[in-house]
């Protein structure tokens, strides 16, 4: 059985990068809901309908642990899918997100005040405030949506997407750290570098996800062992557009990418 990968679209690569970095002889199944993106502009009951959506796809094919590298389907979708729908329905299934192992590695090096940029819907989920809160409520949390950088970077526009940045972190004020919260801003983290203070550290899921499922796999060997190792990789989206190969392949080289309906 596969390990799944779930994202709106492609920014869900740098994940699985990172999963195909410490754990590369696992097999894998990529699902990349591109006809549907962006989910970080979609009213909750959306993006729960097409999370549920992906993973009775990515069970079918056969998936025994998926991981919503998606932020916006794990703000929203997560907990009900985790709490309700898999015990119920696939209760052999388990499925994580990215919430939580980011907060814990953002909370590791930050002291008073984090700043969060994410989508739309993830910040008004205020998720990683609440997560933060819970492990620290003395943290202070300063969230911005940046809804503008997902359509920069899909396009393959990363000279706009520079300048995006440039402008959002100026409402940052006196952050520690900043998280990245969402698929597809590890390929900006030099941007946000460049333009935050030295002394912020930038929280890029590529950096520790790989690291985290990795422990996570040791640490639940019922799971561990029903997973085949051959090194299989199937990348899918649901819709196919002319800057996807070229997206793609700066993230993963020689990637081929397969439109799929589900
Ligand atoms: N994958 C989404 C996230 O991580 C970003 C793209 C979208 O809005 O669908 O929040």
């Amino acid at each position: 059985m596969k390990i799944g990968v779930f994202d709106s679209g492609l920014g869900g690569l740098i994940i699985t990068k990172s999963f195909l970095r410490e754990l590369g002889d696992y097999d894998y199944l990529y699902f990349g809901d591109t006809k549907n993106l962006p989910y970080g502009d979609k009213i909750s009951s959306e993006v729960l309908m097409l999370s549920i959506r992906a993973v009775e796809f990515l069970i079918k094919n056969n998936c025994k642990i998926i991981i919503f590298a998606c932020n916006t389907a794990s703000s929203i979708a997560l907990r009900y899918v985790q709490q309700i729908y898999i015990p119920q329905y696939y209760p052999n299934i388990k499925v994580l997100g990215v919430i939580v192992p980011t907060v814990e590695e953002a909370i590791a090096s930050s002291k008073k005040k984090i700043g969060v940029t994410a989508t739309n819907s993830t910040i008004n989920s205020h998720i990683y405030n609440i997560e933060i809160k819970k492990i620290n409520p003395d943290i202070k949390v300063q969230e911005l949506a940046t809804p503008k950088l997902v359509p920069a970077i899909e396009n393959d526009d990363f000279i706009l997407a520079d300048s995006l940045v440039q402008d959002y972190v100026k409402s940052f004020s006196n952050i520690d750290s900043i998280i990245l919260g969402c698929t597809h801003y590890p390929l900006l983290k030099e941007c946000f570098r460049k333009y935050l203070p030295e002394k912020v550290q930038v929280i890029s899921q590529d950096e520790f996800m790989g690291e985290k499922l990795k422990k996570y796999l040791h640490n639940h060997p019922e799971i561990e062992t029903k997973l085949t190792k051959n090194a299989e990789r199937e990348f899918l989206v649901s819709q196919k557009n002319k800057y996807y190969e070229a997206v793609a392949g700066k993230i993963i080289s020689g990637i081929k990418i397969k439109e799929v309906k589900i």
